[in-house]
């Protein structure tokens, strides 16, 4: 099949990204994005490049060039759906906040609705490639809802993991250490995943582009994430050790990184991995193994995740004991809310967690973050405490405890600490001497992402505490 006309339901932090680089490399498609969220598909819309709803550098410069040629953004979802040959699903899988499976499935009511929609109007035959990571087998289940309610049409259900990471979305798609696509293997699933291939080969090397069978795909995904969360938590496990023995745990992550088996990526001892997709991809992974009563495959990989909370419950701590064992009214500056530097995500990030534990403790939260706004930082405490059962009233009254700020100073003025929950890079430039003397004093540094010069801040006066390091 020659495809001319592409359409992706999810203009998320996937979505988005993915098609606007499809649309630039291959300007004979025409791609078309769409999402229920009206406001969503205005901000992709907006004349001001820099008001698109993702943050990604270099993504204005893709949106600019490609958008109104061959890549547009709409709420029609129907008329993309019947006007292409092939359809990307990239809506949101959370975890599930009710009933079976709660807390560790993945939550599947969008990607079916989106099945369930494309079988009502499809009149001609599509190629169906699940972009969203989904559980183990879901292609099935995509399958099975096409092929029971469509229009007499074929349908073909494609795998194709997204594997490119926030804040480096666009360099991740540009060069891609690999594609993934699994298929079925018969005759017509193998032709629809070629015809994919086609379509990547516009611009990753052929040899990079693998392809598998449809479970394969589908769990080489969680795998991944599981995998590099792993190296978190593992090197977040020994930085409590580090701390303990007065070791280094970047120099300890140095001197492991540099045997080739092991390699130095993923090392970096932080307050905790954050994101949409670690936590939810590994709880899958865990789900799916009881599923099968693999118990200790599935207790084995979710101590990952507990050595996370770990990490995150200790730094939160470490502040609380430090701060003379009371946080009772005292201002914490938080420099960064997301989740990783170079992205506007806050999904899962450590900060939220963080500030709960502290707000808990009756300190007041002050929060600088270049690319994260006022009332998305709500947002994140609101829905973990309503997730938690706390009532609105209980809400309004915690939130009185959070302050946000547009610039560092103020943020900063008077705090009896900072914490560095974001690894941005303008934080290593700031004035930090001025900033020591507008804080009360003693006055506290706790850097959670490890990227400030330990010396010279004590130098200046600051009582210093980073990770994994004493
Ligand atoms: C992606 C993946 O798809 C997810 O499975 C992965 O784990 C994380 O990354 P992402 O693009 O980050 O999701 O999600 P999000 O930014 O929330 O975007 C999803 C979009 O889908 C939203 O804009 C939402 O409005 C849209 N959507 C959702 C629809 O258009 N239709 C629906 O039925 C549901
Ligand atoms: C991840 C995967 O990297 C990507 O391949 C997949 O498609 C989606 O999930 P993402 O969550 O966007 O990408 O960012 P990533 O760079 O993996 O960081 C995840 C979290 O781990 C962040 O909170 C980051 O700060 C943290 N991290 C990362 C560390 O704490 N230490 C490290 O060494 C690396």
């Amino acid at each position: 099949m020659k495809v001319k006309n592409i359409c992706c339901i999810g203009a998320g932090y996937v979505g988005g990204p993915t098609m606007a680089v499809i649309a630039l490399k291959c300007p004979e498609i025409n791609v078309t994005v769409v999402d229920i969220n009206k406001d969503r598909i205005d901000a992709w819309n907006n004349e001001d490049f820099s008001k698109l709803p993702v943050y990604e550098p270099g993504l204005d410069e893709v949106v600019k060039k490609a958008r109104g040629r061959n890549l547009f953004f709409s709420t029609d979802i129907d008329k993309a759906i019947e006007e292409s040959e092939m359809i990307f699903i990239a809506v949101n899988t959370p975890t599930k906040t009710y009933g079976e499976g709660k807390g560790m499935s993945a939550d599947l009511k969008y990607v079916e609705l989106c099945a369930r929609q494309i079988a009502k109007v499809a009149t001609t035959d599509k190629i169906i490639v699940e972009k969203s990571t989904l559980p183990v087998r879901t292609a099935q289940t995509i399958q099975t809802i096409l092929d029971n309610t469509g229009n007499g049409v074929s349908f073909q259900v494609l795998s194709n993991p997204e594997f490119l990471a926030e804040g480096t979305a666009i360099e991740d798609l540009f060069n891609s250490d690999r594609v993934l696509i699994g298929s079925l293997q018969t005759k017509s699933g193998i032709e629809a995943a070629n015809t994919l291939v086609d379509i990547y080969s516009n611009w990753i090397p052929r040899e990079k582009i693998l392809t598998t069978n449809v479970w394969s795909s589908e769990l080489s995904k969680l795998t991944a994430n599981a995998f590099l969360a792993q190296r978190i938590s593992s090197i977040n496990a020994i930085s409590a050790l580090c701390e303990a023995t007065e070791a280094d745990v970047d120099e300890v992550a140095k001197a492991i990184g540099s045997d080739s088996r092991i390699g130095s990526k993923f090392l970096k001892a932080s307050v905790g991995f954050g994101g949409s997709c670690f936590q939810k991809d590994i709880l899958n992974l865990v789900y799916l193994s009881r599923h099968y009563n693999l118990n200790e495959v599935a207790d084995y990989w979710e101590q990952v995740i507990k050595l996370n909370d770990y990490q995150k419950y200790r730094f939160a701590k470490n502040i609380i004991t430090d701060l003379f064992n009371t946080v009772n009214g005292k201002k914490i500056s938080f420099l960064g809310w997301a989740f990783k530097k170079n992205t506007n995500d806050t999904r899962e990030s450590a900060a939220i967690y963080i500030a709960d534990h502290l707000i808990d403790n009756m300190a007041e939260i002050h929060v600088y973050d270049p690319k994260v706004s006022e009332v998305q930082i709500k947002n994140d405490l609101n829905y973990l405490w309503s997730l938690k059962g706390i009532s609105n009233s209980e809400i309004d009254q915690k939130l009185k405890q959070v302050f946000v700020y547009d610039e560092p100073y103020s943020c900063v003025s008077n705090a009896h600490a900072v914490a560095i929950l974001t690894e941005w890079d303008q934080f290593k430039n700031f004035n930090w001497e001025n900033f020591y003397k507008f804080m009360q004093k003693p006055a506290f540094i706790f850097d959670g992402r490890n990227i400030l010069d330990k010396s010279k801040l004590e130098k200046i006066g600051f009582k210093f505490r980073g990770i994994g390091k004493i």
